[in-house]
């Protein structure tokens, strides 16, 4: 049993309000979900950026001030299936930048499909996945000295909270060094009509993604969730630009662990918060940077404005 996942369900289902940290969305399952969501057509968030990389990674590269005689460390967190990542990956090799990709992500699953389908792709792609979390790997990134460009995408970011997001750029800035670059991809504060409905799609994909957190805790630490007698419901603010995932208890219920004496009661109504996706403008992630060395040198936008690419400097 993963004793880390069960201390932290152990820890969210006896906060009051609930809730559960959505990095234990990915399991096997879970990033198969994910992958389905990325191609919905309410998830707007996937095709912005993929238009940024397929459109502008020239003028990425341009703005990242390299050169192919550089040696660089291409780090990113949290990569997922890479499908954005890929189509940078490709103009890089092309125009015969001297790089690795070291794709990092909590999930050994996503990792493993990304490095085979990266090798089938490109030939001559020097790859090295890591396994671990965001705030696990700055002590890696802080003790390799190499020049190194860290790409965080998919607004990975907005699932922090405000306060552990500033919290992780200060210490991210802390371990890179001068001249050191970040591309951050922060989905735009915009109506509600846009995007809620990338949280909660027709098909129920979303919802599903969702849910399976439950299953996942059912399999891993042998809990007792009936998951018909859970809602998957979304919220947006558009004022704070804060979307939140909840699971929703259908009815009051008790839910076992171990078949033992550890029990979670619900009330009717009573809801789970399993994710925060923050958006963002220019002057909040200016907040963000404040305590940091981090400058923003560019931002490159998708044709609908809806999700800028930040590039981000260690000075
Ligand atoms: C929303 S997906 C986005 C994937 C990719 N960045 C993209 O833009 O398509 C989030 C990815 O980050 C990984 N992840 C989530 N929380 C993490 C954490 N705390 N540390 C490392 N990886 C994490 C997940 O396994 C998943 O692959």
């Amino acid at each position: 049993m993963n004793i880390q996942f069960k201390i932290d369900v152990s820890s969210g289902l006896t906060k009051s309000p609930k809730t559960l940290p959505s990095k234990y969305f990915y399991d096997e399952i879970g990033d198969k979900l994910f992958v389905k969501i990325m191609n919905l057509p309410e998830y707007y968030l996937t095709r912005a950026e993929y238009e940024i990389f397929d459109t502008k990674s020239e003028d990425i590269i341009r703005k990242l001030k390299i050169n192919p005689s550089d040696t660089i460390d291409l780090i990113e967190l949290g990569a997922g299936d890479g499908k954005k990542t890929k189509t940078f990956l490709k103009v890089l090799l092309e125009k015969k930048y001297n790089f690795k990709y070291v794709p990092i992500d909590i999930s050994i699953h996503a990792l493993k499909a990304l490095e085979t389908s990266c090798k089938m792709e490109f030939s001559n792609l020097d790859i090295e996945i890591k396994q671990g979390e965001y705030f696990g790997v700055l002590e890696d990134v802080k003790t390799n000295k190499s020049q190194k460009i860290i790409m965080f995408l998919g607004s990975n970011l907005g699932n922090l909270e405000d306060e552990a997001a500033q919290d992780f750029l200060t210490k991210l800035s802390n371990a890179l060094q001068v001249g050191d670059k970040i591309i951050l991809g922060l989905d735009c504060i915009k109506p509600e009509e846009i995007v809620l409905p990338a949280y909660n799609d027709s098909q129920g994909v979303t919802k599903a993604f969702n849910l399976n957190l439950l299953h996942r805790i059912n399999k891993e630490l042998h809990a007792d969730f009936d998951v018909s007698n859970f809602d998957h419901v979304p919220e947006y603010d558009e004022k704070t630009g804060i979307a939140k995932s909840f699971l929703v208890s259908k009815k009051e219920q008790k839910v076992s662990f171990n078949r033992d004496q550890t029990y979670y009661k619900f009330s009717k109504g009573e809801k789970i918060q399993t994710e925060t996706s923050r958006k963002y403008n220019d002057r909040i992630l200016q907040t963000l940077l404040r305590n940091t060395n981090l400058v923003q040198i560019s931002k490159i936008s998708d044709s609908n404005n809806y999700f800028n690419s930040y590039i981000l400097e260690r000075v």
